[in-house]
């Protein structure tokens, strides 16, 4: 599908659907006075007629209008201005491609200027715009006989002011490839376990090298981490048929000295829970413990397809978390890559086991910032919900950073602290720490857990948890944290661009 933008006059567009937004209490925008007065008063009639009154996301379908070129006419309630949010906007143009969607709409222009967010930023509006567009289109089918019937959309233009046409432009071009990325992360989160597996997970990433010039891969199989004492990361996946996989993703943005900043991804393709097993209800989403991973692999994709200045290195930490004879039991010792010992007192708690050697991994790369990214606990959900994901930082200004580029990206996130009186809670007997904490700040301990092993470089961590995936009618996976990360790495390119003039 493409994309694009355009400043025609309204009456002029020639197309099988214009959009056109009413402000609530039925004020026309602009681009409705355009189709109003061309027609004669076709929009203001449905307003007065009480056909539409504003409200958000209401939509109204009409045929034939009087001197309007475009074959359909949809008029979609923009709701009240001060009420815009990112989610507002993203509900709206949700509900604008249900209805192309059931219109069987081929080509449409969507002439919402800047009015679809109380944040006049046409370049983060069109952004927004093109991402939800893509989520909206997306369609799983991977795994059914019967496959879904392509989108019949081919065309999507915007309509914007001429002096808006460079930054809606910007936004149409970063917005398809964060879309892009999000789309990778979608589907690698919706496919079952029985097909995502470690070792197709490295397969993606040798596909993604293929991809791209400036992106290379290596992969490390179980023998290879056993060399480097990564004994932690390989006790979770003790009790699985599949190999455990670290997975290493280069992209060279950069100059070839300069500091890479790092994804670590958590990618458990099925979390069981281990002997340490979960109870049944749902346990199905537990295929979605790869979010982090995916998010990895699509935040990689995107910044490839954007060429951003950079040099990233994106790292997948994946394995399978199976209850067996061979599996790893509660009380058992393993020592890290770091060389601390942990006391595993619960096999559920194994994301917190697979990064911390993957953390101790990337260590060799002295990067300049570490970000790892993983549905590391239930825990946040009860924290923040299923609205927001957790940061936790052993650096103030990433933490910082990633809460701006969340707010920025419509994918927010939300600080939660790791101060030291918490560590105490990780106190082992038997080991040097322990892998869990306790019923109490379930999230923060996890995150302590982590911080241990990344006191050599800035580090953050998303506990992605509440966020990668929806439960009920729509359950799948939703392409976050890829608009938060690419923002996060967008702004840092920005930044050591001005740094360096
Ligand atoms: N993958 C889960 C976290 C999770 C649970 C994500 C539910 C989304 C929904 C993680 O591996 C886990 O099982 N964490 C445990 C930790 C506990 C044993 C300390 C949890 O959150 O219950
Ligand atoms: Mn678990
Ligand atoms: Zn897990």
């Amino acid at each position: 599908m493409d994309f694009e933008i355009i400043n025609s006059d309204i009456a002029a567009i020639k197309t099988e659907c214009l959009v056109v937004g009413i402000e609530a209490d039925g004020q026309l925008t602009s681009a409705a006075q355009a189709v109003d007065k061309a027609s004669g008063g076709e929009i203001q009639a449905l307003v007065a007629d009480g056909d539409h009154t504003g409200k958000a996301n209401h939509c109204t379908m009409l045929r034939n209008v009087a001197n309007i070129a475009a074959k359909r006419v949809l008029v979609v309630g923009l709701g009240e201005a001060k009420k815009r949010t990112d989610n507002v906007q993203k509900a709206l143009i949700k509900a604008v491609f249900a209805q192309l969607k059931s219109n069987s709409i081929t080509d449409v222009a969507i002439a919402l200027d800047d009015n679809a967010n109380q944040d006049a930023d046409i370049y983060r509006q069109i952004r927004i715009n093109v991402q939800t567009a893509c989520g909206s289109l997306y369609q799983y089918d991977e795994t059914k006989s019967t496959k879904a019937t392509p989108s019949t959309l081919t065309n999507v233009s915007f309509v914007v002011a001429e002096d808006q046409t460079e930054n809606a432009e910007a936004g149409l071009v970063d917005g398809t490839a964060v879309a892009n990325g999000m789309s990778v992360a979608r589907e690698l989160g919706n496919l079952p376990g029985n097909i995502c597996t470690p070792t197709f997970l490295a397969k993606e990433a040798l596909e993604l090298e293929q991809g791209y010039e400036n992106v290379s891969c290596e992969i490390l199989d179980e023998a290879a981490m056993e060399k480097l004492g990564m004994h932690c990361l390989l006790s979770v996946g003790n009790g699985s048929a599949e190999e455990s996989q670290l997975i290493v993703i280069k992209y060279n943005g950069g100059e070839a000295d300069e500091q890479p900043h790092v994804l670590v991804g958590k990618g458990v393709t099925f979390d069981t829970g281990g002997i340490s097993l979960k109870p049944g209800a749902s346990m199905d989403e537990m295929k979605f413990d790869m979010c982090g991973a995916a998010s990895v692999m699509g935040t990689m994709h995107s910044i490839a397809e954007m060429e951003l200045p950079m040099n990233v290195i994106g790292v997948i930490a994946a394995a399978e978390n199976m209850p067996s004879d061979k599996a790893t039991k509660p009380g058992d010792v393993v020592t890290t890559m770091s060389g601390k010992t942990v006391e595993i007192l619960n096999t559920d708690a194994e994301g917190r086991l697979v990064l911390c050697d993957a953390l101790t991994y990337v260590e060799r790369f002295n990067p300049k910032t570490v970000v790892d990214i993983a549905t590391l606990t239930g825990a946040v959900i009860v924290a923040l919900g299923n609205q927001v994901s957790a940061v936790m930082a052993n650096n103030d200004e990433l933490a910082q950073e990633l809460v701006i580029a969340g707010d920025y990206a419509a994918d927010r996130t939300w600080r939660m602290p790791i101060w030291d009186e918490y560590q105490e809670l990780l106190d082992s007997n038997f080991a040097d720490i322990a892998n869990i904490g306790g019923p109490a700040a379930g999230s923060i301990t996890a995150a302590c857990f982590l911080a241990r092993f990344t006191e050599k470089y800035a580090w953050a961590h998303l506990d992605i948890a509440g966020i990668a995936w929806q439960k009920g009618k729509e359950k799948g996976a939703t392409g976050r944290a890829v608009p938060i990360l690419c923002q996060y790495l967008m702004n840092t390119a920005a930044d050591q661009l001005a740094d360096d003039q």
